[in-house]
């Protein structure tokens, strides 16, 4: 199997924060592979704007490294990183006041694709937008993308979505949540409504109950002052855990178009309920394994935010009712491993006899690392003896199922960003969503304020703190193993 690369049109794409972090990690790596694809054609240009004073050759030194890092030391197997270098300039910029605004202008194309990607702190946005529609640079085709954290809260998030209605029309507006970029992650959409044996069960009457995880073995350190005032809550659930929940549990969109897939999550989002006290458990990891402990790397002795959260949400619509998900996600645990399991019900009766023991069907779908998809059928256990039954996967790993080359999938931000210059909103969220998200999560972090709560500590490297287990014990259930 070839992949298919269709060229996108010519396009000028202003990276501001475009000596930041994501910048160097994500975003020019990005770039510069979608070119070593053919995607992004010798015809388009990146230009970056930031504070730093700098010129073109410093800022192409900038990115050489940048990319050279991202490849591992070597971008010799691509090739064509001087090539791609050449697309590139910059702009030193004051995104509060009037430094290199003219020049800017100068520097864009009339007639080719406008993009400008907020790569930077949301306190930023709006001067940012103010100053693109006063120095005209946003024609009606323009797009911004705008980054995480979109907002801290839901009134901090009303704001922001104001504050670019000003100057943007909805249709320009990309609000980026990298996991929708992931390859897996679209995949659910695929698996959903690309096959017909899953829908007809894909409901509470059959489905018992889902597990999201998101577990990650890395720890804050790098991020602490960021993350000390976030935690997972703010980092993970309100937005990624919050967009696979939606993509398990919406209704089939009628078009995999922008508006109808984003209608179908907004409801998702509306029908969730309130999450009472004891159906959330927040952690916090404690020192360990000669690595030091949350509290020391946000550098806050005292710090009572979560690096761990876990809760059971229910979809109160007629597809879900009474039927719990539940999620998780934090740092510092046994694996970094992500994946989404239907665990469907159990047999109504068994015709083998209560000896054959408790089967049930599990779909999983790994996002991360071996991406792919299995689904567990019980078998007759093979032999003479009696009517023994087993549990087997059908394992399709994608690297196995399409060959190394195919499963190589394009990191969420390449498409992400060609999806942004291709016009296509569909794996952006929409102003209403994110909002939605966070009249959801807000009243969850109020009420561990109200109560003074602190989160429990957690062992590093292992699942998280006891009360999750227990979470799911009470209702007779457990946990899938965090491996990768
Ligand atoms: C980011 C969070 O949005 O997603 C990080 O801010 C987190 O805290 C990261 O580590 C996880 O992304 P991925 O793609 O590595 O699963």
């Amino acid at each position: 199997m070839v992949s298919r690369v269709i060229p996108v049109e010519p396009f000028d794409l202003v990276v501001f924060g475009g000596t930041g972090d994501l910048a160097r990690r994500k975003i020019l790596p990005a770039l510069y592979r979608r070119y070593c694809a053919g995607q992004m054609g010798g015809d388009s240009r990146v230009i970056g704007a930031a504070r730093a004073e700098m010129d073109a050759a410093g800022y192409r030194d900038f990115v050489r490294k940048a990319v050279l890092e991202s490849e591992g030391g070597t971008a010799a197997g691509r090739g064509g990183l001087e090539d791609f270098l050449k697309l590139l300039s910059y702009v030193t910029l004051d995104g509060r006041g009037t430094r290199g605004w003219p020049e800017l202008a100068a520097n864009l194309r009339a007639g080719v694709v406008r993009a400008f990607y907020f790569s930077v702190g949301p306190g930023l946005f709006g001067d940012l937008a103010q100053r693109l529609h006063r120095y005209d640079l946003g024609d009606d085709e323009a797009r911004i993308v705008v980054e995480k954290p979109f907002g801290h809260d839901l009134r901090s998030a009303r704001e922001l979505n104001r504050v670019l209605a000003e100057n943007f029309d909805e249709r320009q507006i990309y609000r980026i949540d990298h996991y929708l970029g992931k390859e897996t992650v679209q995949n659910l959409m695929a698996v959903r409504f690309g096959n017909t044996m899953f829908e007809p069960l894909w409901n509470g009457h059959y489905v018992d109950h889902i597990q999201i995880t998101v577990a990650e073995a890395g720890g804050v350190d790098g991020r602490g002052e960021y993350y000390d005032r976030a935690g997972a809550m703010r980092d993970m659930m309100q937005n990624h855990m919050m967009q696979l929940l939606c993509l398990i549990a919406m209704e089939p969109p009628a078009k995999f178009e922008p508006d109808s897939v984003r209608d179908e999550k907004l409801k998702v989002i509306r029908a969730l309920d309130p999450v009472p006290a004891e159906n959330v458990v927040r952690g916090q990891y404690a020192a360990g394994g000669g690595v030091p402990g949350f509290r020391d790397h946000v550098d806050n002795p005292e710090s009572t935010t979560e690096s761990f959260v876990a809760l059971k949400a229910h979809v109160s619509n007629w597809r879900w009712a009474g039927m719990p998900i539940y999620l998780r996600t934090g740092k510092r645990l046994r694996a970094r491993a992500s994946e989404i399991a239907v665990i469907f019900k159990d047999a109504p009766h068994s015709i083998f006899g209560a000896e054959a023991g408790r089967h049930r069907n599990i779909l999983t779908i790994r996002l991360q690392p071996n991406e792919g998809i299995e689904l567990e059928v019980t078998i007759k256990e093979p032999g003479p003896g009696g009517m023994r039954l087993i549990d087997v996967p059908l394992d399709m790993t994608f690297a196995e199922a399409l060959g190394p080359e195919e499963a190589d999938f394009p990191d969420a931000y390449e498409r992400l960003i060609m999806d942004v210059i291709r016009g296509n909103q569909t794996l952006f969220m929409r102003g209403d969503e994110v909002e939605a998200a966070w009249a959801w999560t807000d009243p969850i972090i109020a009420g561990w304020q109200e109560r003074g709560e602190a989160p429990h500590a957690y062992v590093p490297g292992g699942p998280g703190p006891e009360e999750a287990l227990m979470l799911m014990h009470r209702d007779g259930r457990r946990w899938r193993e965090i491996k990768a």
